[in-house]
């Protein structure tokens, strides 16, 4: 009797959100992780994880735990891996590529990353053209923009459906202003704009109940943190690559923020870089701010709200960076035939 109740719930919870999910890049530092945690969502009920090593493996060892959920591996030697890994899937995932040593900026991998990126994209254009796409692979401020330029080459860009995950900056500034106010992390929050990488991340301290508490010193070093706090990992890694396991718990909750958006979920709103008409005019068409989510991808963009005149010293040195950066990945994708 309780065993036939339990069954029913969980097959009612899983016909009411049949989402099919891609990883590409789904065996390497974040995409293993990443990988487990979608399976652990009960909103994923096709995964799929594609990479061009072991795939198999991982998919296998995956599909083990309990969660009604079925997990495919896809090879790059099989014939039609990568199209058969994005056949109509809904949500893709795109954390392949090289990842920082010390003493590399994010902008570094572009050389290698750039390729990857603009390589599965445009695969992701060809066989899964109605997908949200979330973009992980650095460097984010330019390979989001290549993204777009091979899926607008294709005739198929849908400014709705393209993301950058910048989640890891939030939760980053979520524990580090908890660190500093001694509070529990899960109830902070700080609105991070701009885009993913150094002096373009800015955090809106002025817009959180700590405005006026913490002190000139404090506010630096913490905006400097979170600004900062991916070479944190890079240097303690010490050679063995960058942030892989709070990237995969971001990257996971910025997936189940995109799959509630699609199931109608009201009110999600979670900090994005998209395809965002707040600073266009200036010539900026990406920038990371607050979005909320709905049925079809990106519902509405906020603007980024009151900011001291600190934060606008930040905003306008962010904005010479980022136009460089996008400028970089668009030209990238244009000289490519
Ligand atoms: P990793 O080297 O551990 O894993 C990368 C994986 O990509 C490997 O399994 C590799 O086989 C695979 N790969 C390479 N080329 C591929 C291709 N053409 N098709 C499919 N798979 C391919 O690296 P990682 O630590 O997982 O980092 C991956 C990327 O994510 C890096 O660019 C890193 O800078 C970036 N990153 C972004 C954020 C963020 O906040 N957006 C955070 C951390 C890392
Ligand atoms: C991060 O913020 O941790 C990632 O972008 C990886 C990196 O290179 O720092």
């Amino acid at each position: 009797m309780m065993f036939a109740r339990v069954a029913r719930r969980t097959f009612t919870s899983s016909a009411v959100n049949p989402y099919k999910v891609t990883v590409l890049g789904a065996c390497g530092g974040i995409g293993q992780p990443l990988s487990l945690l979608l399976k652990l969502n009960d909103k994923v009920t096709d995964l799929r994880l594609y990479d061009i090593k072991n795939a198999k493996g991982v998919a296998t060892d995956i599909s083990h735990i309990p969660t009604n959920s079925t997990v495919t591996g896809f090879s790059a030697e099989e014939a039609d891996g990568l199209k058969n890994a994005l056949k109509d899937t809904e949500l893709v995932l795109i954390p392949a590529g090289v990842p920082r040593k010390p003493g590399m900026t994010r902008d570094d991998l572009f050389n290698i990353n750039a390729g990857i990126v603009y390589d599965l994209a445009t695969a992701a254009a060809e066989n899964a053209p109605n997908a949200a796409v979330l973009v992980i692979s650095n460097p984010v401020n330019s390979t989001v923009p290549i993204v777009a330029e091979v899926f607008k080459k294709k005739g198929v860009y849908n400014k709705k459906k393209l993301f950058g995950v910048t989640t890891l900056d939030s939760i980053r500034a979520s524990r580090f202003i908890s660190q500093v106010a001694n509070t529990n992390p899960t109830q902070e929050h700080v609105s991070v704009v701009g885009g993913h990488s150094g002096i373009t991340i800015i955090p809106l301290l002025s817009q959180t109940k700590y405005a006026n508490t913490l002190s000139k010193e404090q506010r630096d070093a913490l905006i400097h943190r979170i600004q900062f706090g991916g070479d944190e990992v890079v240097k303690a890694k010490n050679g063995g690559g960058s942030a892989t396991l709070s990237m995969a718990q971001a990257g996971a909750k910025f997936a189940n923020a995109v799959l509630s958006g699609f199931a109608g979920e009201k009110n999600v709103t979670q900090a994005s870089y998209v395809d965002s008409p707040l600073y266009k005019s200036e010539g900026i068409e990406f920038f990371a701010s607050p979005v909320t989510l709905g049925p079809d991808g990106v519902q509405e963009i906020h603007p980024i709200g009151d900011i001291s005149a600190e934060e606008s010293e930040l905003l306008k040195e962010c904005k010479e960076t980022l136009k460089k950066n996008i400028d970089k990945g668009i030209k990238f994708a244009d000289s490519k035939q």
